[in-house]
């Protein structure tokens, strides 16, 4: 790599440091203004900003990320020439320390690259593409913490006149949502869409809130009274649509989730992503806790994860979602292939190889055994791969939304085994939190009737009744 002064050295919208052309520069910007709205085109800008590596370096940082981001193996192809270009081309610091960022990751270690990413913006705290995508790598590797104080170092440094404010502020909600600050992050989102009603992902960070204080009543409304900002034409509507379908779930609306499913988060002219096809998996695998029948779409849903689980392991996040699809389906002994695939890599690569190594022996395993045993019915073995781990499948990335899937096969599995103690403890600490939670309730409501206390479970089924009563007005 090449650090040298670049003669025709300019700012960005940031007021960062950047090499090229004011023409370049501001296709750079155009391009990060797409990618903070997810909006489809930022793939073709990327593709413009990226075809002449001299011109604007930081085209083939963008490129890089735009393609690592979406976790899926086909892609780093696209990141490795990225990154060749850069090492051939000269850089300023900022620009170096964005190529060593997306060495570390294209190297495996997530980790390195997101703390890369905080160093660089200590110095350059406006660098708005090192903070969406170190809060991505802070998601994608269950750093809650970092998430939110990411964002929190350096929002002070951004103007409050500056457009990109309001989206920073759209990152704050979501870092202060999954630290458990639950109002603040509702009110830093709300402000958030003031300013940018488009903020997809700001949308996302208040729909977290809601679904974490189990105020399903208020998700609904304000998803349905939003669509219009987030339902179509952006990168990131199947997530957003997932999560009203998971609303829908409490409320006890089973068919209109599942009109979502096929509607808006995973159908035949879905992208064959992991990041959309995961979601197919986890809201499929809560109808099955539920024992609602999914039809076909199990099968249709596993063929699509087979090109993305055929290679080296990479993120293994993506891999048990492909581990639940294949359970769906049936396809139990693809899904014990998947383990045993698991299993020697973890045997066989070094213990320092590098992040996902480590995330897959601690929870990625463990994770995708207790969906293979729940789907064999060895709900036993369930509860044995999942309850020593239960306080931390954060370390395996995702939101706290979506390893409530875990949480939930965990307490099914304690029912069907008949942990029963144990799945009071499991459910009266879901109950907790969210007080209004409909399937705590009744839940709890399953696990009293089997003790005989068939008063109290009649009770506990009225009040869940009551609440999706609530939720159907919301809903309707
Ligand atoms: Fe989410």
């Amino acid at each position: 790599m090449t650090s040298t002064t670049i003669p025709n050295a300019a700012v960005d919208g940031g007021g960062n440091p950047i090499s090229g052309s004011a023409e370049a520069v501001t296709r750079y910007d155009e391009a990060v203004d797409l990618l903070l709205r997810y909006h489809p085109d930022v793939v073709t800008a990327a593709e413009g900003i990226a075809s002449d590596p001299r011109a604007l370096p930081m085209g083939q940082v963008f490129m890089a990320y735009l393609s690592l981001m979406t976790t899926d193996v086909p892609d780093l192809d696209g990141a490795r020439q990225a990154a060749a270009a850069l090492s051939t081309i000269p850089l300023n610091e900022r620009e170096t320390a964005h190529a060593s960022a997306i060495n570390a990751w294209l190297d495996g270690r997530w980790q390195t690259a997101a703390r890369t990413l905080d160093e660089l913006l200590v110095r350059w705290p406006t660098d708005v593409l090192a903070l969406q995508i170190g809060q991505i790598l802070d998601f994608f590797v269950g750093d809650a913490q970092n998430l939110r104080d990411r964002i929190g170092r350096s929002l002070p440094s951004f103007d409050p006149g500056d457009p990109r404010t309001g989206f920073v502020r759209g990152m704050h909600s979501f870092g202060l949502e999954e630290s458990g600050h639950y109002d603040k992050a509702e009110a830093v989102g709300l402000a958030a869409l003031d300013r940018n009603p488009d903020d997809v992902w700001g949308v996302h960070a208040v729909v977290h809130t809601y679904e974490m204080r189990g105020l399903v009543d208020d998700g609904i409304r304000f998803l349905r009274t939003r669509e219009p900002d987030w339902g179509s034409g952006n990168l990131f509507t199947a997530h957003n649509w997932w999560h009203l379908a998971l609303y829908l779930l409490e409320a006890g609306r089973y068919e209109e989730a599942l009109a979502i499913y096929d509607a808006e988060v995973y159908n035949d002219a879905s992208p064959e992503v992991s990041l959309v096809m995961l979601d197919g998996s986890a809201l499929l695998w809560r109808l099955t806790l539920d024992g609602f029948e999914t039809g076909d779409r199990y099968s249709k849903l596993a063929a699509a994860w087979e090109s993305q689980i055929a290679g080296e392991p990479w993120y293994v996040f993506n891999d048990f979602h492909a581990v639940i699809a294949l359970c769906g389906a049936g396809r139990t002994g693809d899904a014990r292939a998947v383990i045993q695939r698991l299993e020697r890599y973890v045997a066989e690569a070094p213990v320092q190889s590098g992040s996902n190594r480590a995330m897959t022996a601690e929870i990625g395993l463990p994770a995708s055994r207790a969906v293979l045993a729940y789907a064999e019915g060895r709900h036993d073995d369930v509860v044995g791969d999942l309850l020593p781990i239960r306080t931390v499948f954060q370390r395996f990335g995702g939101s706290h939304a979506q390893r409530d899937v875990l949480q939930r096969t965990l307490t099914e599995s304690a029912i069907h085994s008949g942990q029963l103690d144990l799945a009071r403890a499991l459910i009266d600490e879901r109950l907790s939190l969210r007080d209004t939670s409909a399937y705590g309730l009744l839940a709890r409501a399953r696990v009293l009737a089997r003790q005989g206390a068939d008063d109290e479970a009649r009770a506990t089924e009225q009040a869940a009744a009551a609440h999706r009563a609530r939720f159907d007005t919301a809903a309707s």
